[in-house]
């Protein structure tokens, strides 16, 4: 046993890390939050509160979610200079090219004034993220369209302030949709964190040798960028978009099954769940919701419905045990409420700042954390001796 749970002496000796924040059982298709279920928290509480309960380890009651909300809004505006950084940017450059660059850029601004040994400097870290995140990304949105920057609103929720920021223009009142503010919301608290996945095994490696904790959240996000993990839901939805109707379907399920062929079928497959993944099964849900009270019919979900079920009847993947993930139906819900697709790995790594920032805080309170140093098998040439450059053949 090891914690409240058992493990089997294969999986101990892979572990890379112990964490008290995550909990997966893929085999089960558990996923938890300091101990509650990710489907009752995107139930009964809100992203701010979500992150409440990872930094912490416990869900706000009013006073202190109010006195939490209070300080994440005091954070929200970014130093005037960093505009500037962001013209640096071609127009048309990826913006997750630009978070990239603007998240690393941060350090600029704060790294002289941080003593990341000090645990009150490492929580101000960690708000400033929190608060910043949403700013930053939805800066990267206007300037790929070439709009003005919108200003952060301190009066609006965590959510509603983000796509104020990402929709409103100067010359127009924006009122933020409770429909489409409610799924934003979902879609953060479904993305908050999960457990050592390739980008917060990136934080925790970048931090174990005491960099900067901006600088570090920039190797999350240049990690999560790749469609093998957050650029799937951008990937799966210009997937749908290349199958276009059900009857190509099998097409593409073909090709997926060939092995001689690179595709894949984006948003199904991961490395842990070999069962249903539980975000999925909310994110679906919610995908549902939307797009009926927003009264959308999009093809796509159509088509992606389609594809699941085909999915889930075909041996080739209930033998690989390849089910929906998270990034399956996230994109149609992204789009159905105005956002470009390729916005959709900004928005993974807005949310899943804090699960990245809490396991940097996690890691540097943690007196026994070393730097990481993972080893390898050496597969190359045995020992040489270098010979002058005019005796080489
Ligand atoms: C995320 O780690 C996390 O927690 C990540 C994440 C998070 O919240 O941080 O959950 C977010 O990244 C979700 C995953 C998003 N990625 C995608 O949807 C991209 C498509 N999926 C695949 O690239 C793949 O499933 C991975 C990368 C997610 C997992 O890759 P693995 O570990 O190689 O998958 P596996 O070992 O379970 O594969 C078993 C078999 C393999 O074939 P064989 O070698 O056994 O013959 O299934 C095949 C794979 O080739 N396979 C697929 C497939 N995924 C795996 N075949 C077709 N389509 C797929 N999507």
């Amino acid at each position: 046993a090891h914690g409240y749970f058992t493990y089997d002496p294969g999986f101990l000796s892979t572990a890379s890390c112990e964490s008290k924040i995550t909990f997966i059982d893929g085999d089960a298709g558990i996923l938890l939050h300091r101990g509650y279920p990710i489907d009752e928290l995107a139930q009964n509480a809100n992203y701010l509160q979500v992150c409440y309960l990872l930094l912490t380890g416990d869900l706000p009651n009013q006073e202190q979610y109010d006195a939490f909300r209070k300080r994440v809004t005091r954070h929200t505006m970014v130093h005037e200079q960093i505009t500037s950084l962001f013209r640096a940017f071609r127009r048309d450059s990826h913006p997750m090219a630009v978070m990239c660059g603007v998240a690393g850029a941060l350090s600029a601004f704060y790294h002289d004034s941080l003593d990341i040994n000090d645990p009150r400097h490492r929580e101000i870290a960690a708000y400033r993220l929190i608060s910043k995140m949403p700013t930053l990304a939805a800066m990267s949105y206007k300037y790929s369209i070439g709009q003005p920057f919108i200003y952060p609103r301190n009066d609006l929720s965590y959510a509603g302030n983000f796509l104020h920021m990402m929709f409103a223009i100067p010359c127009e009142e924006y009122k933020v949709n409770p429909v489409v503010e409610k799924a934003m919301d979902r879609i953060f608290i479904l993305h908050a964190d999960h457990e050592q996945n390739a980008s917060t095994s990136s934080v925790r490696l970048a931090g174990s040798s005491g960099a900067n904790p901006f600088a570090c959240i920039a190797a999350g996000i240049a990690s999560l960028w790749g469609p093998a993990h957050g650029g799937a839901n951008e990937a799966c939805l210009k997937m749908l978009e290349e199958i276009g109707s059900v009857e190509r379907i099998p097409h593409y399920v073909a090709r997926a099954k060939d092995k001689d062929d690179p595709f894949r079928l984006m948003g199904f497959g991961h490395r842990v769940y070999k069962n249903y993944d539980p975000r999925a099964t909310v994110m679906r849900n919610t995908c549902h919701q939307v797009l009926q009270e927003l009264d959308i019919k999009d093809p796509l979900l159509e088509v992606a419905m389609e594809l699941e079920r085909i999915a889930l009847s075909d041996p080739y993947f209930v033998d690989k045990k390849l089910y929906p993930n998270v990034d399956f139906y996230s994109g149609i819900i992204l789009k159905a409420i105005g956002i470009p697709t390729s916005m959709f790995t900004v928005i993974f790594a807005l949310a899943r700042t804090i699960g990245w920032i809490t396991h940097w805080l996690e890691m540097q309170a943690d007196p026994a954390s070393r730097i990481g140093r993972p080893r390898q098998l050496y597969m190359g040439t045995p020992t040489r001796t270098v010979l002058p450059l005019e005796q080489r053949k």
